[in-house]
């Protein structure tokens, strides 16, 4: 790859932290939790259009072309020396209702940072330098998850995302229209020169080894599934337990086996079942329904399918025995991604240039850069979130890490706006779909 950008002119460029925290503080005040840090901006909804309108604002300060797309990804873009496809960064600012300030934020924020501190040195680099924000990554209203990302890429078509019903019953495109972010840009969109992302870790591994910045290779493989099952409401004081269908005995008994399930499995399968509905949920009635989500996940493709098989052969055969019927739908299934090893290596090499320690690692979280994958050399910088804390208010990263992940994506994408990499580049081994 090309000589590192710590050598030359820019050798000497850092970013100004003290502008990237104010950003990040106003940003995490549209939606913020009372008495805590945290911020709840759910995909599309008003607190979503308030951050957009803010992020918007800061890129037609910096004076970035704008585009918007029709699923609502915003790419700003600063001109380099020559035209074509722009070395991009970005990530998300939709949050979990329980969100932090930092998770999608950072990367974000982050792209601005730089691009400021390239203006602020009068630096033109080689090719444009975009910065996205693209809708929706976290999935918690609108399923699956990274959707505006896999869009943008080309893994779903947008008329079909136009059509997702939210948690809420809204539908996505009529959302969109609602708080104006139904944009003319082409989908899917050209592929960039390349892409890093800026997250912070959501993990405890940085933290737990004393390691600055996580060189990420890797995501796991996500299935998301919800479940609804139907029994026989009745008295919870007169049915006898061996007359009950009880959809609510159906549902916890998979929730066990979902923890149980990853235990065997061992590190690093993962399961969880987020979010638990009865009906009537109340105390002295046994469930006529019961509603639940499963998330699991795992880096290899294998063991994350064999565990799904495993979990859909419990659920049948507890269900059947209890006498209740059951229905799954598909939520998110996406494959494990492997980034591009010349990017991975640029992460790691210019980490170790700017003087940081650095560990090459999986995610454990989706990410939008696990769509952009699809389409250019892609890659990941983490940063170290203390007690491993995220999709929490009380998530924290501290200043020192936010400045040596942001100077660490700095230089990586100014040595990439100096790299050619050729056409068959773009990492295909997502072939997941929603
Ligand atoms: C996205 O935030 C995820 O659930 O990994
Ligand atoms: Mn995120
Ligand atoms: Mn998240």
């Amino acid at each position: 790859m090309t000589p590192s950008s710590l050598t030359g002119e820019t050798a000497a460029l850092r970013i100004d932290i003290d502008r990237l925290i104010r950003r990040l503080a106003d940003l995490a005040a549209i939606g913020a939790i009372e008495g805590t840090e945290g911020c709840a901006r759910l995909a599309l909804t008003d607190e979503d259009k308030e951050g957009r309108d803010l992020v918007v604002t800061w890129m037609n300060d910096l004076g970035l072309d704008i585009t918007t797309d029709g699923i609502g990804n915003v790419v700003g873009v600063m001109a380099g020396k020559t035209d074509g496809p722009p070395v991009m960064c970005g990530s998300h600012i939709d949050t979990v209702r329980t969100g932090g300030r930092y998770d999608g934020n950072l990367g974000v924020l982050a792209g601005l940072e730089i691009v400021e501190t390239l203006m602020a040195a009068g630096h033109v680099p080689d090719r444009p330098i975009a910065v996205a924000f693209f809708t929706d990554e976290e999935g918690s209203r609108f399923q699956p998850d990274m959707l505006g990302s896999l869009v943008y890429v080309g893994g779903m078509p947008l008329e079909e995302a136009l059509d997702i019903e939210a948690i809420d019953g809204a539908r996505l495109g009529d959302e969109l229209v609602r708080i104006g972010y139904d944009g003319p840009a082409p989908l899917p969109a050209a592929a960039p020169h390349s892409f890093v992302e800026l997250h912070v870790e959501q993990g405890p591994v940085l933290e737990q080894e004393g390691i600055t910045i996580g060189a990420v290779e890797s995501v796991q493989g996500i299935s998301w599934s919800e479940v609804e099952v139907v029994g026989q409401s009745n008295h919870a004081g007169t049915t006898p337990m061996h007359l009950r269908k009880d959809p609510g005995y159906v549902a916890t008994a998979c929730a066990t086996f979902i923890r149980e399930l990853a235990l065997e499995l061992g590190h690093p399968q993962v399961g969880t079942v987020g979010r638990i509905e009865f009906f009537p949920n109340l105390v002295n009635v046994v469930p006529a329904k019961a509603t639940f989500t499963v998330d699991i996940r795992n880096t290899d493709e294998a063991i994350l399918k064999e565990s799904e098989r495993r979990f859909a052969e419990f659920l049948a055969a507890t269900a059947e025995a209890e006498g209740c019927t059951v229905t799954t739908t598909p939520l998110a299934r996406f494959e494990p991604v492997i980034f591009d090893a010349d990017v991975v290596d640029l992460v790691a090499n210019t980490a170790a240039e700017l003087g940081h320690s650095v560990k090459r690692m999986p995610s454990g979280a989706g990410h939008d850069a696990q769509m952009l994958a699809r389409l250019c050399p892609t890659a990941m910088v983490f940063t170290n979130s203390v007690d491993g804390i995220s999709h929490n208010p009380a998530e924290y990263t501290a200043p020192d890490d936010l400045e040596a992940g942001t100077n660490v994506m700095l230089h990586t994408m100014l040595t990439l706006a100096k790299t050619d990499f050729d056409a068959s580049d773009a990492n295909t081994s997502d072939k997941g779909d929603a």
